[in-house]
This record gives structure tokens, sequence and C-alpha cells, in this order.
């Protein structure tokens, strides 16, 4: 099932660079696709997009349609506080607030106006539980999220997504500033998530792409140049330019 249907996205910020190009494909539910190419290719722009971050930026041109669940986000009645719960971002920086680790996966629920206490336990639980990192932090919900790994930040962050029960996940560079150990653990994460979620994904680098992706969009200069499943992306790529990225002609 088509989740995202992108359709002729053009993004020219005010300087004057066109980040995207006339851009179109569609997202399936229940998949990674990961979105990957050189540094400038217009991956981060797109994200953000995802999720109307690009109205913080400043934006000269933005046209064509994002329609999630048939509905055009991009559309100016769109409730985008509601949009950025059902579209949830995470960054390559865990943001881990100064609270302790049940108030930082609690976050965005009490911000929201919950306020019973065993509700919230419960989502908390279920939120870390999905983030895999509950086994290891059960015992010390009350200790600052700043005391934790940074792989069990950056899924403390992902918790906190989880619990406003979206229905997307974008992902910026999840694990740039991880270890191997702390990285494996995260796409082993992100494995099960999609079960229940639609991930869009830009790992960084073309390593792990490959290892994730069901489907990848290679992105070069702001155009979609080639769009395919993982499999055939990484080992039999029909664009010459995407074949030179992934053999590592250019980076
Ligand atoms: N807020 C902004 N204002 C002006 N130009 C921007 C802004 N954000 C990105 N750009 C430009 O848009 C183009 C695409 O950038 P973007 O960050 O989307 O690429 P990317 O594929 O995520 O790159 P990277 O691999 O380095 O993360 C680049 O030329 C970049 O300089
Ligand atoms: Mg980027």
């Amino acid at each position: 099932m088509d989740k995202i249907v992108i359709e002729n996205l053009t993004l020219t910020y005010s300087d004057g660079t066109e980040s995207l190009k006339n851009v179109s494909f569609n997202i399936q539910a229940n998949t990674i696709t990961v979105l990957f190419g050189p540094a400038g290719g217009g991956k981060s722009s797109l994200l953000r997009v995802l999720n109307r971050l690009n109205d913080l930026a400043d934006v000269t041109t933005l046209e064509g349609s994002v329609r999630i669940n048939g509905k055009n986000i991009l559309d100016p009645d769109v409730d985008v506080n509601a949009l950025r719960r059902q579209v949830g971002m995470v960054f390559s920086r865990p943001v881990s607030l100064p609270l302790s680790i049940y108030e930082n996966v609690a976050y965005g629920l009490v911000m929201a106006g919950m306020k019973n206490r065993k509700k919230l336990d419960e989502a908390v639980e279920q939120a870390l539980r999905q983030a895999v990192l509950w086994d290891e932090v059960k015992d010390r919900l009350n200790d600052p999220g700043v005391a934790l790994s940074g792989g069990q930040q950056q899924r403390m962050g992902i918790a906190r997504v989880l619990a406003l029960h979206p229905e997307i996940i974008l992902l910026d560079e999840p694990t740039s500033a991880l270890d191997p150990l702390a990285t494996a653990k995260i796409e082993e994460m992100l494995r099960e998530l999609k079960e229940k979620y639609t991930i869009v994904i830009a790992p960084h680098n073309t390593q792990q792409s490959a290892r994730i992706s069901d489907m990848a969009a290679f992105f070069l200069q702001g155009e979609l140049i080639e769009y395919a499943s993982g499999d055939i992306m990484f080992t039999n790529p029909k664009d010459q330019r995407s074949q030179d990225y992934i053999t590592g002609r250019f980076g």
C-alpha cells in the first residue's frame, strides 16, 4: 500500500538553491525506504518536507504535492502539530531533555495533556519496549536521560517519538554518532518497527543503506535519479550514476 505519494515536488531555498527538483515517487507502508546519495542531494530537505519542518526554513518555492493517506500535507489547512505526531522525526544527535528517562519518553504525551499516571506508565513501557530499550532501563527510569550511552539516548529519543503513536518515522542519519554495536541495535530495532510503521531514513553511508533498505531512492543534486528495491539498487542499479556512486567512483 502506498503510504506517501510524492508528486512533482520542487523546493527552492531563498538563496536560490534548488534542493528538490520535480521529485515524484511513492513510499510504501511497512517498509524501510532509504534516501541516499552524496552530500547536498536533498535527502534532509525531503525528510523535513514530510513533516513540514521546512516551514521553519527560508524557502521561496515549494511546489507539487505530498499526500499521506490521501491528504496533501502541503495544503495550508493542515494541522502541523497533528502532522508532526503522525510523522515523527529522529535526528542524528539524540535530543535528550534534562529530565529522567521516564520523563524523556513521556514528554510528548504530557505536553499533549495526558495526566493519568497509570496510562503514562503503560505508554512509557510500551514505547521503551518498541525501542528495544526497556530491559536496559526498567530498573532506573528515574535516572537522568543524559546518563545513558549515546546509543541508548538515541533509542530513548525514538521511544519519545513512538509514544505519540506515529504512523511514519523519519530518521536523518540516526547512527552517525554511534559505534558499530549501537548502530547494529538501531538497525535491528528498525527492522522490527517496520512491522507497525512506515520508515523513511537517510543513512549516513551506503553500507547502511544497503543493509536496511527495502526500497532505495538515489538523490543527486536535488534529482531523484533512481528508485528501486534495495536488492536491485545495491547489486544491479539501472542508472550509470547510481552505479558509479554505489561502487565508490564518486562520493
Ligand atoms: N536551510 C537552507 N537554506 C538554504 N539552503 C539549504 C538549506 N538547507 C539545505 N540547503 C541546500 O539544499 C541542498 C540540499 O541539502 P540537504 O541538506 O537537503 O542535502 P542532503 O542530501 O541531506 O546532504 P547531506 O548528505 O550532506 O546531509 C544543498 O545544496 C544545501 O546547501
Ligand atoms: Mg542531510
